[in-house]
């Protein structure tokens, strides 16, 4: 089978993972690499084979032998080059959150409806193997009808502080709270219809960082399951992982307890430290990239050389920013919100 030619549009940190499976994969050949960083993007190039580097996406996208892109710039960057790849007929995959304003969200809407390309927005937890064998057991009926949830999904506060340049213009409802929405519509099969969220900015602020740390959050589904989610991203750096997951699904019939960062199968003592290396999310086994970050981004190759339908696609990701929206408004305005579609 030919393979098929792929750009990456934004080569940081989350780039360079996607370059990492476009350069291993045997149906996938990495072409090219665009990032505003010259110096980045010929590094990223040269270091997973890819014979072309630019650092301006539209020309980038008139290069033939590029057949779909995946867009990782920043949070809130995302509609400009996700509609240049639309109209230049790219196929897209595209970082989680989709967009983070309503005109943007609007127009990427439009745009996409006209031209028909295929799009996948990398809601990769829905690759995380024991929320996916949760949904199996939802779908099963195992445990009868669903009640509620509760959610924590929380990041270390070297995230914003060190990792992301860029943590000033988004959120950590943008950043996790959009992974945490969509893996609770992917588990129940239900859009969110009403949200209450109450914020509190202390640490952050405190260090320079105009941001909240913090996001407590209730949501009502259209099938009446209830969730409480928890977003925050000042867990301390001592965490054993940089994030800390912790999720319960109750149902009439039955529950599922997960700790997703414990990682309590492998403990490791140093001379200077201790702590339990990742194993579920992108740990290299036997020099291949493994982990469910990496396994959505090989689903994304495999489902566009077969046909088949995308696991998260463009309305999920249309959907989970238009909850984070009126989540942001609820904290904003300390009132309930319904959640408006359209
Ligand atoms: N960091 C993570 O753990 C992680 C995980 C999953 C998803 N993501 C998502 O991936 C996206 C990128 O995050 P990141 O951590 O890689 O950020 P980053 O800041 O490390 O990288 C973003 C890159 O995009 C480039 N860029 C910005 N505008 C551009 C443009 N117009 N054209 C070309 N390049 C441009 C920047 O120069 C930068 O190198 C975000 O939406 C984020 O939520 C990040």
């Amino acid at each position: 089978m030919e393979k098929i030619g792929f750009g990456i549009i934004g080569a940081g940190l989350w780039g360079e993972s996607h370059a990492r499976i476009y350069s291993s994969h045997p149906l996938s050949q990495l072409v090219a690499v665009c990032d505003l960083n010259q110096e980045r993007a010929h590094h990223i190039a040269q270091k997973y084979g890819a014979s072309q580097y630019y650092t301006d996406y539209q020309e980038m996208l008139q290069n033939p032998d590029i057949k779909a892109v995946s867009i990782v710039t920043p949070d809130f960057a995302h509609r400009e080059p996700f509609i240049a790849a639309c109209q230049a007929g790219k196929d897209i995959l595209i970082e989680k959150p989709l967009a983070t304003t309503h005109q943007d969200l609007l127009q990427m809407k439009n745009v996409y409806q006209q031209t028909g390309v295929r799009v996948m927005v990398d809601f990769h937890t829905r690759f995380n193997p024991p929320i996916a064998i949760a949904q199996e057991n939802i779908l099963e009926g195992n445990l009868g009808q669903l009640i509620s949830f509760y959610y924590r999904l929380n990041d270390v506060i070297s995230v914003p502080l060190n990792m992301l340049s860029w943590a000033a213009q988004s959120s950590i409802l943008w950043f996790l709270g959009s992974h945490a929405i969509d893996t609770l519509r992917f588990l129940g099969g239900s859009e969110v219809k009403r949200v209450y969220s109450v914020s509190r900015s202390e640490v952050l602020v405190s260090k320079g960082l105009p941001v909240p740390d913090i996001y407590q959050s209730i949501l009502e589904f259209e099938n009446g399951a209830i969730a409480t989610i928890e977003n925050n991203w000042i867990v301390p750096n001592t965490n054993p992982h940089w994030n800390d997951i912790k999720l319960n699904i109750l149902g009439t019939k039955g529950m599922i307890n997960m700790d997703l960062t414990g990682n309590q199968a492998i403990e490791r003592y140093l001379e200077d430290k201790s702590d339990h290396p990742d194993i579920l999310i992108m740990p290299t086994i036997h020099g291949k990239p493994m982990g469910f970050a990496h396994e959505s981004i090989r689903d994304f190759i495999e489902k566009l050389a077969n046909g088949e339908k995308f696991v998260a696609d463009f309305q999920d990701g249309y959907q989970v920013s238009k909850v984070v929206l009126s989540l942001l408004a609820s904290a904003d305005e300390r009132m309930p919100k319904e959640v408006k579609y359209e």
